[in-house]
């Protein structure tokens, strides 16, 4: 089957050749969602970089205000000594404007406080072009992409959702270029990787114990493997064959809507041609592979009969 749509949502011209319109909506509902999600997260993680650089600056305009002090006392000396008039009093001013101003300190202090303040502003760019990646406009061509970089942005646009529960470790071997729609495999890797949030949350309940997200690629010619494990609470067998339904939730509302992996199956097997498959021992947790062909796949098969 192929729908012409009057007007494709997503903000491209011609027809939606790849999706129906539900999916599509659905898509953007669950993007949106997402966005929602993360935004105050997000805000959290550039507010704290944004602290510190404000603080250091406060700090490097006193300091600099004290050095402007000592610097004019300075040129008071080389005034003096030109006019070969220096005397003991004005020697003694700049040794105590020195001692006020704890000159060591700030000689130590200042590079410090510059190089922190750099960190800073590099933490802010790295957040803010990791957002742009991820949100990347959905093109309907697909074109060759880094996906060892695609998951490290995601994982910097998700860090907040993961932090309190997990620590994150990545095993990244170095990957061809893979022919994808990258901002759609993004938001693949982000349910997952709120998934694996999620189990690791039921698990540890509030035991203040916490589990680890392993991100591992490989590439097995003539396709990648990504590998997205958490130490969270595995899959009941008795859902197991359900998971990938559309709206099938384990989760209270506001916390799952259950589209999660049914669009992840839809983009990465119709869409890209690949596989999603997981493996999951109760109790201890669970890994889902995304293999996905290099090459890409030549026509999506979405929406198609
Ligand atoms: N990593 C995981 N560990 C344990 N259960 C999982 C995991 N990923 C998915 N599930 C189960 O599959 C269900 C469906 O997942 P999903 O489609 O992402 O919807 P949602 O996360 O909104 O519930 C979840 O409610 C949960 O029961
Ligand atoms: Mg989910």
């Amino acid at each position: 089957m192929h729908l012409e749509l009057p007007s494709d949502p997503r903000g491209h011209e011609g027809p939606a050749r790849a999706c129906c319109y539900d999916e599509l909506a659905a898509r953007q509902a669950q993007k949106l969602e997402a966005v929602g999600r993360l935004a105050a997260g997000i805000a959290h993680e550039i507010n704290t970089p944004i602290q510190f650089v404000g603080d250091n600056t406060h700090f490097l305009l006193d300091a600099f205000a004290g050095l402007q002090r000592l610097l004019g006392a300075y040129a008071a000396l080389r005034e003096a000594a030109a006019a070969g008039a220096v005397d003991a009093a004005l020697v003694e001013t700049i040794g105590r404007a020195e001692e006020e101003l704890d000159l060591p300190y700030l000689r130590e202090e200042i590079p410090r406080a510059l190089a922190q303040t750099l960190e800073g502003v590099e933490r802010v760019a790295t957040i803010v072009r990791a957002l742009k990646e991820f949100a990347h406009p959905i093109r309907k061509e697909h074109a060759p992409a880094d996906l060892n970089h695609a998951l490290q942005s995601t994982l910097t646009v998700a860090r907040n959702e993961l932090k309190y529960v997990a620590d994150v470790q990545t095993d990244f071997e170095p990957l061809p270029p893979v022919v994808c729609q990258v901002g759609d495999l993004n938001q693949v890797f982000l349910n997952l990787l709120i998934n694996a949030a999620h189990a690791i949350a039921d698990k540890v309940g509030d035991s203040g114990a916490r589990g680890t997200i392993t991100v591992r690629t490989r590439h097995c010619p003539p396709r990648v493997e990504i590998a997205i494990s958490d130490t969270g609470s595995g899959i009941p067998a008795a859902i197991r064959d359900r998971i990938f339904d559309p709206f099938f939730t384990t989760k209270e509302v506001g916390r799952g809507t259950g589209q999660g992996l049914a669009l992840a199956r839809a983009i990465v097997v119709e869409q890209h041609g690949g596989e999603l498959t997981f493996d999951t021992v109760e109790g201890a947790g669970t890994t889902f592979y995304v293999r996905l062909p290099v090459a890409g796949v030549a026509e999506p098969t979405v929406g198609r009969s």
